[in-house]
């Protein structure tokens, strides 16, 4: 059967990048994108779109149906900053959705799912170094707590039901081309934009504040590397790491390229956040499983954030 794929939170951060890259693996017309909102016009004209609400189910099946859809990455989330302020709410776009396709993977109707899992699992008793694959697991925040249940119900799914479903813990992804929504690794992102525009930035986690981070191209090769894989035996959702730096750290990386650029701190909510989170992460199974390696250290990050923004 020829692979169809079917996007859902299309235009978001990664979801954006991710829909373009398959399109250019498998073709335009096999990678169906959708979200509630427009995305760019190289999205909405490269391929097929459709406006859909990621918790109707209803709709979901419908686009399924539609498309002879065969495989689901389900992208849409609430973030774990805007989690904090509506919990409900991101419980139910972010397990709903998730139990939606998963039910439709076990009904066959489709073959092959991705969810994104992400460090936001750990918490404030997890070591913070080094965090190892198996470990405990007892998040503080509502989007975490919904990465967590999440991880269990496909982890649930495909032991009961035979579910081909896989996932991957990501750190803070770092991109141009989309701007994160609502994260607490958003500042990463945001300070590549006020370095350029204002030539400062405030930034709302400390100074030594440091977290495991992943630049785009590498987040997305590890997603379609582990999608192309042959299925694993044992089901977790993989630990995938690639740098860790603190806002100093990055800054100074920054300056080498913006010389004038200077930064300060005024932490908010989100320091609470980011201070139950892993500082870096051991990610030695999926290396090991399906030779997961990252490309970008933090040096080549901001060399090529600074390059596409600027153009
Ligand atoms: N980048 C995410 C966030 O900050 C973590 O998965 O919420």
């Amino acid at each position: 059967m020829q692979e169809k794929i079917l996007i859902i939170g299309a235009c978001g951060q990664i979801g954006s990048e991710l829909t373009m890259k398959l399109r250019d693996k498998f073709g335009n017309k096999a990678v169906i994108a959708s979200d509630i909102r427009e995305g760019s016009t190289e999205l909405m004209q490269s391929g097929p779109f459709e406006f859909l609400d990621a918790t109707d189910k209803a709709a979901i099946l419908m686009i399924i149906h539609k498309h002879q859809v065969t495989t689901v990455y389900l992208m849409a989330a609430m973030l774990s900053a805007t989690a904090e302020k509506q919990p409900k709410k991101a419980w139910d776009i972010n397990m709903n959705s998730l139990l939606y396709v998963l039910d439709f993977a076990k009904e066959k109707l489709i073959q092959k799912v991705y969810w994104p899992s992400s460090i936001a699992v750990f918490g404030e008793t997890t070591p913070r170094i080094d965090t190892p694959q198996k470990t405990i697991l007892e998040p503080a925040t509502v989007y975490g707590i919904s990465k967590l249940a999440g991880e269990r119900w496909c982890a649930y799914y495909h032991n009961k039901f035979g579910v081909d479903v896989r996932t991957l813990r990501y750190p803070g992804i770092i991109s141009w081309k989309t701007l994160p929504g609502g994260g607490t690794t958003d500042y990463a992102v945001e300070i590549f934009h006020k370095a350029l525009q204002e030539g400062s930035y405030e930034c709302f986690l400390s100074e030594n504040t440091t977290l495991p981070m992943m630049y785009m191209e590498d987040a997305l090769k590890a997603t379609i590397d582990l999608m192309d894989g042959p299925f694993f035996k044992t089901y977790v959702s993989y630990n995938v790491a690639a740098v860790s730096f603190n806002p100093k750290e990055l800054a100074e990386a920054i300056r080498k390229n913006v010389p004038n650029f200077t930064i300060t701190y005024k932490p908010d909510f989100r320091q609470e956040i980011a201070d139950t989170w892993p500082q870096t992460i051991d990610d030695s199974l999926a290396r090991e499983e399906w030779n997961w390696k990252h490309e970008y250290d933090t040096n080549a990050i901001v060399k090529d954030m600074l390059k596409n923004l600027k153009s």
